[in-house]
């Protein structure tokens, strides 16, 4: 098996021209998808575009038995645990949004694994098992109609043609969006997928799921609408205080039939799942003004694990154009 370490920040797949006219398309590229989620929801400084209201807990990753017959990653090898640093997060880039508003939904989950060797390896998820475009130029499409829709815009709207042609992009957004009683008693999908070797050299596609040992516990419309702006980051505090906060990380398995390059498609729930070890959060580590450098990339990924959908490079490209913009000078 190749040894290679982890991977950083990709490029866009910008298939003309030179090297480095490849790199400043890219670049180009990524720095307009973060303009198109600055249109959505405008400009807000030192904020993530979206994701923006966070809260930062650490603990540890052990691995189960089982991780190491999917991959040779070193933090999925039997008895293995590393520290992990979570960052869980309301969907809008506004970083002032309600927690109980329609906009803080789907909610985030990163992760960062702090490996043996000093790397690290990320994985960004969110509470929707989909995603409402097949392909970064749908997405883009996407954020470019809702950024032309605000409430002063002729009917039918940018985003009212979008929508009537792209039914998975409708479900999303209008899917029921209920408020969770914590960010602890959500999953959350990693929706994109990936391709896991062994050290026998053995392959399989999966993609992530991190499943609250909590139980999955929502709020009903009364409770919701009477909560505070403020009640996720104010209850995940409490949690913590009391004692742990335990997530089971899972990899869904792919077969012949499922779609790997399209996260608008979630794989059926009979699917094989093969339990990855357990995320056991111990600690509080403040906001994001307590952690300006927190940025996680979803192409990080050591030997043993390799990105299965082109998304993930352009998504990576993006954040460190996003990072770039919005860290501290
Ligand atoms: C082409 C598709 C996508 C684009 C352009 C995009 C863009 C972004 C950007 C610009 C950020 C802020 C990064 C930073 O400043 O650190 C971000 C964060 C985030 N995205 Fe995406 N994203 C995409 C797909 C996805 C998907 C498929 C998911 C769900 C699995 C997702 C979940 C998240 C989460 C949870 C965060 C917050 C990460 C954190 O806590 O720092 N995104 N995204």
């Amino acid at each position: 098996m190749k040894r290679s370490g982890v991977t950083r920040a990709g490029a866009a797949d910008v298939s003309t021209g030179s090297p480095a006219a490849k790199v400043n398309a890219a670049t180009d590229e990524a720095g307009a998808a973060v303009d198109a989620l600055n249109g959505v929801f405008g400009v807000h400084k030192g904020a993530r575009p979206v994701h923006a209201k966070g809260r930062v807990l650490t603990g540890v990753f052990a691995a189960s038995p089982y991780a190491e017959s999917l991959s040779a990653a070193p933090h999925f090898q039997a008895g293995g645990r590393v520290p992990v640093t979570v960052r869980f997060s309301n969907f809008a880039g506004i970083p002032a949004i309600g927690d109980n508003d329609d906009l803080a939904s789907p909610r985030g989950m990163a992760i960062k694994f702090k490996l043996a060797d000093g790397s690290e390896t990320d994985i960004v998820a969110h509470s929707f098992n989909g995603f409402p475009a097949a392909t970064t130029a749908e997405f883009r499409d996407l954020l470019a109609a809702l950024g032309a829709s605000k409430a002063d815009a002729p009917k039918p709207t940018p985003l009212d043609k979008f929508l009537a042609s792209h039914p998975i992009a409708k479900a999303f957004l209008t899917a029921a969006k209920p408020n969770p009683v914590s960010y602890a008693t959500l999953p959350y999908f990693g929706v994109n997928s990936f391709r896991f070797t062994s050290e026998e050299e053995k392959t399989v596609v999966a993609r992530y799921q991190i499943l609250p040992v909590a139980g999955e516990h929502y709020l009903d419309d009364v409770a919701a609408k009477a909560a505070s702006q403020s009640y996720l980051s104010d209850e995940i505090q409490k949690r913590i205080a009391d004692g742990r906060i335990t997530f089971r990380l899972v990899a869904q398995i792919a077969t012949p039939d499922d779609k790997i390059e399209d996260p608008s498609i979630a794989w059926p729930s009979d699917r094989k799942t093969v339990e990855l070890g357990t995320i056991s959060l111990s600690t509080y580590a403040g906001d994001d003004a307590a952690n300006p450098d927190l940025v996680f990339m979803p192409n990080a990924v050591p030997d043993g694990i390799e990105p299965a959908d082109p998304m993930i490079t352009d998504r990576a490209a993006v954040y460190a154009v996003s990072f770039a913009r919005r860290r501290p000078s």
